[in-house]
């Protein structure tokens, strides 16, 4: 097997998870060896700030990995292996608002779902275009994005127009995360599960979890209707332990109450619950607030520690599965594994009644040049109805950026799950268009 090191480039190197991601890759050094991280990004001083704990998790962890910190796309992607994009257009106080605007008007206030998600992912349609395009320029010829950075499913969707034929692969850490707390459930590791999932990016089910060959869905159904996705290990979570992740994976216990045929993503709280979200939900302090209160400043004190004394900061920034995912993902390319995970390409006849060129979250085999999909085959109408609804929503937001279109814009709030009406769609998308004067395209 070829084990040559591998040069890693992360863009949105100031990213509160980097430091996650980066200890995640160096634990796995043995079967996974890194020569050198990257860290890129556009804001120096937030990035520079970061690399003070990624150059402390290097130094504690792999102090043979060279770490490189910059702003050049030349610098950062020549001769790259990977690139882990990780960018978030706007940062937390766009995303505050994504989360505000809608809530003001009665509707999820939501990271990637609704309103708050479409405004995200108009935001980010060129931004990754343009990395894209700076990888190409620079990386090997063989490189491959992994990307998260969200709106994944809006991303994904825009890429595969723009740029079909780019290395990039999408993913999410939900369902990794939903699978990490169904174990725990089952009391088994992770990594024993075998699972079968359809849907969009935080959009899915899974119809499938098996142990040994043995189907557990029965079991998890009936934890779930009593207890939601949750047990007792889950408030110790490092990865998704906030209050209100908690209360997030307690909701699946209504929606399996109800839906008790397969085991939804958490995401579906949104579109399924959306009344009991904005009936909980405080307008003035949404999830940006918490996340810059929690994890934001955790990572900043804990670089304010390193920079002070060099003390002991483990615990206190993010690390789980999310780093973990990527890695593996990133692992079963280089080797070539075929590995099954769950990712997000397109269709073509995977979910019967879904367009070849939506792009869906499936298990697929993930190899060095190629990904080979599973077959998916029919989903039950309810299902059915629920993916194409959404799709096309989010396929109208992408001709509107395409095509610079208020109308394709309107089209995609007004046919959102989460918005009651056209009026309302363009109340909340011409607050949203004010909002993001500095990062949307011209709508006309
Ligand atoms: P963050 O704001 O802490 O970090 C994002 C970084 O990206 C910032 O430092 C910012 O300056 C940088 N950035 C913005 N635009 C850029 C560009 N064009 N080029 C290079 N850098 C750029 O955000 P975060 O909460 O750590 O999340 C990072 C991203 O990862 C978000 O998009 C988030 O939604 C996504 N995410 C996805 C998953 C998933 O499962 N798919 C999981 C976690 C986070
Ligand atoms: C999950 C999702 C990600 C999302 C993250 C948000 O991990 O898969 O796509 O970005 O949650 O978490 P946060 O803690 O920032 O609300
Ligand atoms: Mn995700």
């Amino acid at each position: 097997m070829n084990k040559q090191a591998q040069i890693i480039a992360i863009a949105g190197g100031g990213s509160t998870y980097t430091a996650g991601i980066v200890k995640a890759l160096l634990m796995k050094g043995k079967t996974f060896p890194v020569a050198e991280i990257r860290l890129y990004d556009l804001d120096k001083a937030r990035q520079d700030n970061v690399a003070v704990l990624v150059d402390y998790v290097v130094r504690t962890q792999a102090p043979h990995v060279k770490l490189t910190i910059t702003t050049e796309p030349e610098v950062a992607f020549s001769g790259a292996d990977f690139v882990f994009a990780q960018i978030r257009v706007g940062l937390y106080k766009m995303r505050e608002l994504d989360e505000k605007i809608p809530l003001r008007h009665g509707c999820v206030g939501q990271e990637t779902c609704g309103a708050g998600g479409l405004a995200y992912g108009m935001r980010t349609i060129f931004p990754m275009i343009k990395l894209i395009d700076q990888m190409e320029r620079y990386a090997k010829n063989s490189c491959w994005m992994l990307n998260y950075s969200n709106p994944a499913s809006i991303v994904a969707d825009a890429v595969n127009r723009l740029r079909p034929n780019a290395r990039v692969l999408n993913i999410c850490d939900m369902p990794v995360a939903i699978e990490r707390n169904l174990s725990n459930i089952l009391g088994v590791n992770r990594y024993e599960l075998d699972v079968e999932y359809f849907g969009l990016n935080h959009y899915g089910w899974f119809t499938s979890v098996k142990v040994a060959g043995e189907e557990k869905i029965p079991q998890l159904r009936a934890h779930i209707q009593q207890y939601g996705m949750l047990t007792e290990q889950e408030v110790e979570n490092a990865c998704h332990a906030d209050p209100s992740w908690i209360k997030t994976f307690k909701n699946t216990q209504p929606l399996v109450q109800m839906f008790p045929e397969y085991i939804p993503n958490t995401y579906l709280q949104y579109y399924l619950m959306a009344d009991d979200i904005v009936e909980h939900s405080n307008p003035e302090y949404t999830r940006a607030n918490e996340v810059m209160e929690g994890r934001e400043k955790k990572m900043f004190e804990a670089i304010a520690q390193i920079k002070a004394s060099d003390g002991y900061v483990d615990g206190k920034f993010h690390v789980g599965v999310h780093g973990e995912f990527i890695a593996d993902v990133a692992m079963s390319i280089a080797y070539d594994l075929r590995n099954k995970w769950l990712v997000i390409i397109p269709n073509n006849g995977l979910i019967k009644g879904l367009p070849d060129d939506a792009m869906v979250e499936v298990p697929a085999l993930v190899g060095r040049d190629k990904v080979y999909p599973l077959q998916v085959g029919e989903v039950p109408h309810f299902y059915l109805g629920m993916l194409q609804q959404q799709l096309m929503s989010e396929k109208c937001l992408v001709d509107a950026a395409l095509e610079g279109s208020y109308n394709k814009a309107l089209q995609a709030f007004t046919l959102n799950k989460t918005i009651p009406s056209a009026k309302v769609a363009k109340k909340i998308l011409d607050e949203m268009i004010e909002a993001n004067r500095e990062f949307w395209p011209a709508l006309r």
